[in-house]
């Protein structure tokens, strides 16, 4: 679980985001943290400490004079072994406080005691978001080095639109598992290709394959975790686009190729994982083939697509070229023999048609010294071992 191990204190101050806090504190507890939950006086306005503490599984404090722990010093010992401390929602009046250093509740003496990172969500009025006041005390709590989560743009709870939404709870949830990643990958640049391909054979016709993207969508998250820039070209597949990642939608091969070639001069990193279906339909009937006869079955030619990886690799100065080869049989003949074809120094290896659709792998890689298996496991957690062997075998040039 990615959260396994940790534990978080949880901080609620006064907003009517308290109640998308309570979901976060599922799914905190969920991916394995330890959740303390701490309510400011106003918070308790929103949301009770009976729900927060039947969510958590441990009491609740929101009072610096809480007779439950034994020394009193409930500012100290509530934090001591947190991993992090998490304001979500943090208010206007929270950040301010928090940004001039005041500590008059339990919560903000935690705050000012800690001996941990400290993230806060944002949840206010988009014009409490841009006054002046709080844009300032933002500066500051970023160059004190808390992290910022959101906020998030949309409809509010006072009618408006605009900034200053407290981000979703599974949005905060990736932005906190991000947080306790290690950051290989921060300043690199990835370019990532992922899903299937569809060629047309007529308006309503076309030939595709079975890739779900799941496993570049989650390569895509590992390395936006690991602190890169991710440009992610997807062919089609409705999987959410995980936090902070730039998508570019495409549907055939040949899109996908002039999509890819317009962003790769910017790229440090290539990751070839899209299933790129080799062929395409010679002609695209402009209108939907009809049938004429019982009998009639229509023919269809195929001419071959551009090869993207090895168009990719070809190019002087090319980025670190990563492929992927989905195979049905003979993996550790077939893989090194497309590394080598393809020109990339590392080509990622699977049995294609058992991971297709799957939320796990089992993976090897290929590079000049040989293979390593990476053993059964969850896409997401195969993506990060992915990455950190990508940041490890990285040119020094590139750094
Ligand atoms: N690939 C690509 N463009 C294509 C075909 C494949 O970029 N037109 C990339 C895939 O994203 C993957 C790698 O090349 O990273 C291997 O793809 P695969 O289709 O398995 O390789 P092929 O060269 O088609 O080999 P085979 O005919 O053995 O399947």
């Amino acid at each position: 679980m990615d959260l396994s191990g940790k534990h978080l204190v949880l901080g609620l101050t006064g907003g009517i985001a308290c109640y998308k806090s309570a979901e976060l504190v599922r799914l905190l507890t969920k991916a394995g943290a330890t959740v303390q939950v701490v309510m400011t006086e106003a918070a308790t306005q929103f949301i009770t400490p009976v729900t927060m503490q039947a969510l958590s599984g441990r009491p609740v404090y929101t009072s610096q004079w809480d007779g439950r722990i034994p020394n009193n010093m409930a500012h100290i010992d509530l934090s001591r072994e947190a991993d992090a401390i998490v304001i979500a929602p943090a208010s206007t009046d929270f950040l301010a406080r928090l940004a001039n250093g005041l500590c008059d509740d339990l919560l903000s003496t935690l705050c000012i005691a800690r001996d941990c990172p400290l993230l806060v969500a944002p949840a206010m009025n988009r014009q409490m978001w841009m006054a002046p006041a709080t844009q300032r005390n933002i500066a500051t709590l970023r160059g004190d080095g808390v992290t910022i989560l959101g906020p998030g743009s949309g409809d509010q709870a006072c009618g408006e639109v605009g900034d200053g939404r407290m981000l979703e709870p599974e949005e905060l949830l990736e932005d906190i598992v991000a947080h306790f990643q290690p950051r290989h990958l921060a300043g690199r640049r990835l370019l990532i290709t992922a899903g299937p391909t569809f060629e047309a054979i007529d308006p309503v016709r076309g030939i595709t394959n079975l890739s779900s993207g799941k496993m570049g969508f989650a390569i895509a998250r590992a390395a936006r975790e690991a602190g890169a820039d991710v440009v992610l070209v997807a062919g089609p597949t409705a999987l959410p686009t995980p936090r902070g990642v730039a998508r570019i939608d495409v549907v055939s091969a040949r899109q996908m190729h002039d999509t890819v070639l317009a962003q790769v001069d910017r790229a440090d990193v290539f990751v070839a994982v899209a299933a790129v279906a080799d062929w395409r339909p010679a002609e695209v009937s402009a209108q939907k083939l009809k049938k004429t006869g019982d009998s009639d079955t229509p023919e269809l030619r195929f001419v071959q697509n551009p090869d993207i990886l090895a168009a990719v690799a070809a190019r002087p100065n090319p980025p670190y070229c990563v492929g992927f080869a989905a195979e049905s049989e003979e993996l550790a003949r077939h893989g090194e023999d497309k590394r080598r074809r393809k020109g990339v120094p590392l080509l990622v290896g699977n049995i294609g048609h058992h991971t297709f659709g799957r939320d796990d792998n089992e993976i090897v890689l290929f590079d000049e010294t040989g293979m390593t298996a990476l053993p059964r496991a969850d896409k997401l957690e195969l993506a990060r071992q992915l990455v950190a062997a990508i940041a490890q075998r990285l040119p020094a040039s590139l750094f």
